[in-house]
């Protein structure tokens, strides 16, 4: 079983091997990194209510997402520019998911060719993260060749018609091409533009209302992801942990899943996600620390311990299994502002 300090211990390994100014592009969020900060709080609020005397001598994490067996909840969000952390960034990454049996989500940023992902992946099932760029064309062409290369959704970003003013991230190796920055004119109507010309479900990423939730499904989205982007969009934004019970409740009346990321840290996160209504629970930056660590060994280890830290957490909780971690399970006092 793992030590919750572990995760930190990941971190201080990263920054050591890192170049000060690719650590703070990973780690920071944007302006005074309030909703950064408020993620992993967030967490921390929501008290669970373990059962007791329920035989958990055997305990699994098996589950599907969006119709997918995995065998974790626990799933690798996109992050860009991995070459940034490690040599073979996501090939590496991609090793990790399919030796864990988690599922993959790789950024339009990608450092390594979507093809050669995809190989690495090999049979395990994977999605690709799309930014709708200006020139629509440069979109459909990436996304012509996720598909080619396997992958079983799209998700689609929604929070970044353009990147923050201050973010913690200026390094100038990451600049975009103008033709290859996010369009600020995205609409409901691009999920049915991607459903179209991919043939894929669509994965709405960065939905933090019920209300937009409604909109995604009438648009035709397969799910929605629950997420601010890490703090790294909009600075005051609420709390992934308070704004996915709203989203959840809203995704499930229209027959939708949720996801969720945002500050997961430890076992008990996810399992604190899942009784508010998530099917998964995606880590963005634990998964990059581990990668700067340690390559593909790296994020395999991270995946790992926070798998066992899942399991450990379950088991103490009375919950066997996936379907057993009921909203029963947690007491989440209402939402009040950004703590
Ligand atoms: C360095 C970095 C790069 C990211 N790049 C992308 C990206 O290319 N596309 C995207 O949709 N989200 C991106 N994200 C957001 C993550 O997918 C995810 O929402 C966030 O990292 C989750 O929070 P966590 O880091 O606290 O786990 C990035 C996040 C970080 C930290």
């Amino acid at each position: 079983m793992v030590d919750p300090s572990d995760s930190l211990g990941a971190e201080e390994r990263a920054r050591a091997a890192l170049d000060p100014s690719v650590y703070d592009y990973y780690a920071g969020g944007s302006g005074n990194e309030t909703t950064l900060a408020a993620n992993v709080s967030a967490w921390d609020r929501i008290a669970v209510r373990p059962r007791v005397l329920r035989d958990v001598a055997a305990v699994t994490t098996r589950t599907t997402v969006l119709g997918t067996p995995v065998n974790t909840p626990i799933c690798v969000a996109p992050t860009a520019f991995q070459a940034l952390a490690h040599p073979e960034a996501e090939t590496a990454t991609a090793r990790a998911a399919r030796e864990t049996g988690s599922l993959l989500v790789l950024s339009t940023r990608t450092s390594r060719p979507v093809e050669e992902v995809a190989a690495a992946l090999g049979p395990t099932p994977w999605w690709f993260q799309v930014y709708v760029m200006r020139k629509r064309a440069l979109t459909r062409e990436l996304v012509e060749r996720a598909v080619a290369g396997g992958a079983r959704a799209l998700a689609l970003t929604a929070d970044t018609p353009y990147l923050p003013r201050g973010r913690r991230d200026r390094n100038p190796s990451l600049k975009t091409e103008p033709e290859a920055e996010q369009a600020p004119d995205l609409t409901f109507d691009d999920i049915g533009w991607l459903r179209e010309i991919s043939g894929l479900p669509v994965v709405v990423k960065g939905v933090l209302r019920g209300d937009d939730a409604t909109a995604c499904a009438a648009a035709g989205a397969a799910a929605v992801w629950v997420s601010n982007h890490g703090g790294r969009q909009l600075d005051g934004a609420v709390a992934t942990a308070d704004a996915l019970p709203e989203v959840a409740e809203a995704a499930a009346a229209a027959g939708l899943e949720t996801y969720v990321d945002g500050g997961i840290r430890r076992g008990v996160d996810v399992l604190r996600a899942l009784a508010l209504g998530a099917r998964a629970a995606f880590i963005g930056r634990p998964a990059v620390w581990g990668l700067a660590a340690g390559g593909a060994d790296g994020v395999r280890t991270e995946l790992l311990a926070l798998v066992g830290d899942l399991e450990s957490a379950m088991g103490l909780a009375g919950a066997r299994s996936i379907p057993e971690i009921t909203s029963d399970l947690v007491w989440h006092p209402p939402a009040a502002g950004i703590r």
